[in-house]
């Protein structure tokens, strides 16, 4: 079945319903954006470079929050922008933040399960999908609908992350530092996919492929340590019977918010992550 909904601002606006994963990661992603705003930013300056003629139609895929379809919205002023994403609570706080800063009319959610096939969207200037497709169970699909959908002329700008953001400095771990190496190792995360063959086969035209390195040392954005709490609380999650017992006491002393070693407290933060981004084009 293919579930496809329009969302609008006047939705239930709260998380009823939703499990904690969920509003963990709108949490985390309202805080990737604080952060990380200037890197979606520049991406969208440098579409603006590539695309043949100013895009009017664009489509966020996995919009999450909406980070991306909002940049969209500002970089191009005379487009509309749809937002697909499988979760209504992503949805709703996308319509919250669209309406406080009057793009209601520009910027749609739809709710769409994209492994049941591409929505019914007509025919796209844009297509943008940040960190998305690799939470998509045949990305293959979900690329060559995006091809169909797009107008001969027109852009995918398709963006992933290469690691997930590290933060602790490596002196970290109780007679043993390199706590967070440890978390990382003990999680042995799959390796980044490189899209690059995979746009070939599927049609496009590749314009550019940009890593993008973020290397945030102090002062950081306000929202930093928040932003470090809340991505270590999602690894701790996964870690139980995964590391040693006192580097699970260091890491759980840390994503103590009111104890004296929380992470909220310390000055010697950093935000270190990569992102690769493909621009490609429908010939
Ligand atoms: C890591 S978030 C990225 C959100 C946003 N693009 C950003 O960069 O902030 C991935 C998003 O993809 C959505 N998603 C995952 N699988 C999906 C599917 N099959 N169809 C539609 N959306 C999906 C999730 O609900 C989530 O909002």
């Amino acid at each position: 079945m293919n579930t496809t909904e329009t969302s609008t601002v006047h939705a239930d606006r709260n998380h009823a319903g939703a499990d904690a994963a969920t509003i963990a990661m709108v949490d985390m992603l309202e805080l990737d954006a604080e952060v990380l705003g200037t890197c979606v930013s520049e991406l969208t300056a440098r579409l603006d470079e590539l695309t043949d003629r100013e895009p009017r139609r664009i489509v966020d895929l996995g919009s999450g929050t909406g980070t991306g379809a909002i940049a969209l919205a500002h970089r191009f002023a005379r487009a509309g922008v749809t937002a697909v994403d499988l979760s209504p609570q992503m949805l709703h706080r996308l319509a919250e933040k669209a309406y406080a800063l009057g793009l209601s009319d520009r910027v749609i959610g739809v709710r769409a399960d994209l492994n049941d096939g591409w929505p019914a969207l007509g025919t796209i200037d844009l297509v943008w999908a940040a960190a998305s497709l690799h939470h998509m169970a045949t990305p293959d699909r979900v690329l060559a609908g995006a091809f169909d959908a797009l107008r001969p002329g027109g852009l995918l700008a398709l963006t992933e992350m290469d690691f997930f953001p590290r933060f602790l400095p490596d002196d970290i771990g109780v007679g043993r530092p390199g706590l967070e190496a440890r978390i990382h190792a003990a999680l042995s995360p799959a390796p980044a996919v490189d899209w690059t063959d995979q746009l070939a086969r599927t049609g496009f035209v590749l314009e550019a492929r940009r890593p993008f390195s973020v290397d945030l040392a102090a002062p950081l954005p306000p929202a930093a340590a928040r932003y470090a709490e809340v991505c270590l609380r999602k690894l701790r999650s996964h870690l139980d019977e995964q590391l040693p017992v006192e580097d699970l006491a260091t890491l759980d002393a840390l994503l103590d918010s009111e104890g004296p070693h929380s992470v909220l407290r310390r000055d010697d933060l950093t935000v270190r992550t990569t992102r690769t981004t493909w621009a490609a084009r429908r010939p």
